[in-house]
């Protein structure tokens, strides 16, 4: 694993979008692994001005997302299709047709995980997969569990992770309790595998994905055997690393 310490956000998102632009470069019809939440808004924000400055033209890029909140649909404002709408895919010269994020309305949920698979089969390899990081070390909701689960696949959501994400949500009985989500196997397949963290909430998530041994209950600590994992992390997220 390779570990970048920062000083702030900004500089996070610069390092993380640059990565991701020199992705693009190399191929502009790769494949990007995304993730929603508070930690990506900044690098999304950069990639946005690169597409407006045209340093990079994602017109051919295939886009596949970690995971979806079960029960919302694409339209609703918390759902991460909604999310990665506004925060990234209207904001740059994308096909929407080519990004993708799994259903959280199929009718049979299983049959929706085995379909995503297939998505992430048919547009692999993933070049460039970002991560944010939950508090439990959660990557995608790839829950902390007794087995690393290969494929994509329905989960109940934690206590904490339902506690740290009702931000978003009027209240916590508001926040869905189960997600579907991108497995381990798949992220683990991604040519590099791009985490970053930041601030003083992450350092115990940190603490366990560095130093900690690689254990289902800290699923992010399976990046230890990533052959090419880059960690952005603030000073912050750091303290004990
Ligand atoms: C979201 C995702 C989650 C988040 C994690 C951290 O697509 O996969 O693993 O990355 O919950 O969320 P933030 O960045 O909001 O702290």
């Amino acid at each position: 694993m390779k570990i970048i310490k920062v000083n702030n956000y900004d500089e996070l998102s610069e390092k993380a979008a640059e990565i991701i632009a020199e992705a693009v470069k190399k191929n502009p019809s790769t494949t990007l692994g995304l993730a929603t939440g508070s930690s990506p808004l900044g690098t999304y924000n950069k990639l946005i001005d690169m597409c407006k400055f045209g340093k990079v033209d994602f017109s051919k890029v295939h886009t596949v997302n970690l995971d979806e909140y079960v029960g919302l649909e694409p339209t609703h404002d918390q759902s991460y299709r909604y999310f990665m709408n506004t925060n990234l895919f209207d904001h740059i010269n994308i096909d929407k047709n080519n990004t993708f994020v799994p259903s959280g309305i199929a009718p049979d949920m299983e049959a929706e995980c085995k379909r995503y698979d297939g998505v992430i089969e048919k547009n692999s390899p993933i070049s460039v997969q970002l991560l944010g990081i939950g508090e439990n070390g959660h990557i995608g909701f790839n829950e902390p569990a007794d087995y690393f689960p290969e494929g994509t696949h329905v989960v109940d959501l934690t206590d904490s992770t339902i506690e740290a994400n009702k931000r978003f949500f009027g209240s916590k009985d508001e926040v869905p309790k189960k997600a579907i989500t991108m497995g381990l196997g798949s992220i683990m397949k991604a040519e590099t595998a791009l985490l970053i963290a930041c601030g003083k909430q992450k350092v115990h998530a940190i603490d366990m994905l560095v130093n900690g041994k690689v254990d289902p209950k800290c699923p992010a600590s399976i990046l230890q055997n990533h052959k090419n994992a880059i960690i952005i992390v603030d000073n912050d997220a750091a303290a004990k690393i």
